[in-house]
């Protein structure tokens, strides 16, 4: 039991990534406490734990809406007395060039990525500071790292949330808690199924395009990126403090020519 009696938060755990990895947290003796703007597949994801033994609780939250966050941090602080991990996992994308990007579309893309990372931090750390521990997980994305076609406003996100891990990490570090990104590549999750959906004629054909990308020959799979957040959630990486890991088939540093 690698996690055993820390309260995990973490963010956009209905779906996905998040959901893999509150399942994962949860079998190594973490309270997980699932946070999603979709109140249905929150309950979903604590519903399976608790049938598999573990142990969970849901909190319906807009990671963009700082009333709301301030207010469900208080909540858990009073109800479990202490955060030991925070993975900010909540994210959403679009699909266009920079020109393409409407305002409105730009601005919530940035308040669900970024302001999302921000806030559920800010109410959370003076507790860590306090409690003088903690563990923070921004996700971040190989987008930040390499350009990707139509992802203009998605990207701009992740290299923020990237640059503010870093800075992150230095103005804590003094309060022994760690801050650590996760870089994933493409990951078959709803996330990028829906993607593909809605942005190519033939999904299946978009699917092949990209395995010929990965050194890997395949996409990932949201529980590759579960144990990659387990890894930085416990003391098996004491020693790793503002980086980022990438969880990526080899796509941002190998050449499948
Ligand atoms: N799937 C990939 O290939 C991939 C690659 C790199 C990074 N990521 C990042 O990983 C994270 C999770 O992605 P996923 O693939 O699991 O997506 P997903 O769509 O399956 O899950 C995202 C979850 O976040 C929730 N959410 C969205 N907006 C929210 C808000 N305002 N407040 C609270 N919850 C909200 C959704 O309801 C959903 O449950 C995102 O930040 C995404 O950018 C994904």
């Amino acid at each position: 039991m690698r996690l055993l009696d820390k309260i995990a938060v973490i963010t956009g755990a209905g779906s996905g990534i998040g959901k893999a990895t509150a399942k994962l947290f949860a079998k190594e003796g973490a309270f997980v406490i699932i946070t999603d703007i979709n109140r249905e597949n929150g309950q979903e994801t604590v519903s399976e734990i608790k049938a598999d033994g573990g142990k969970a609780a849901f909190f319906e939250v807009d990671v963009a809406n700082p009333e709301a966050v301030e207010a469900t941090i208080k909540q858990i602080i009073e109800s479990y007395k202490k955060i030991d991990i925070l993975f900010n996992n909540a994210g959403i994308s679009n699909v266009g060039r920079l020109d393409e990007v409407e305002p409105d579309v730009w601005d919530r893309i940035m308040s669900v990525n970024v302001k999302g990372v921000y806030l559920p931090s800010k109410y959370a750390l003076p507790f860590m500071m306090e409690q003088k521990s903690g563990v923070i997980i921004n996700m971040s994305s190989c987008a930040a790292e390499m350009g990707l076609a139509k992802r203009a406003a998605y990207s701009a996100t992740k290299g923020a949330v990237l640059a503010l891990t870093k800075a992150m990490q230095v103005d804590y570090a003094p309060y022994n808690i760690r801050v650590n990104a996760l870089l994933p590549g493409t990951i078959l999750s709803p996330f990028v199924e829906n993607y593909l959906k809605t942005s190519y004629d033939d999904p299946e054909v978009a699917i092949e395009g990209i395995k010929k990308r990965q050194l890997s020959g395949d996409l990932g799979r949201p529980e590759d990126v579960a144990k990659a957040a387990l890894f930085l959630a416990s003391d098996e990486s004491s020693f790793m403090m503002g980086s980022p890991l990438y969880i990526d088939g080899g796509v941002v540093f190998g050449k499948n020519a």
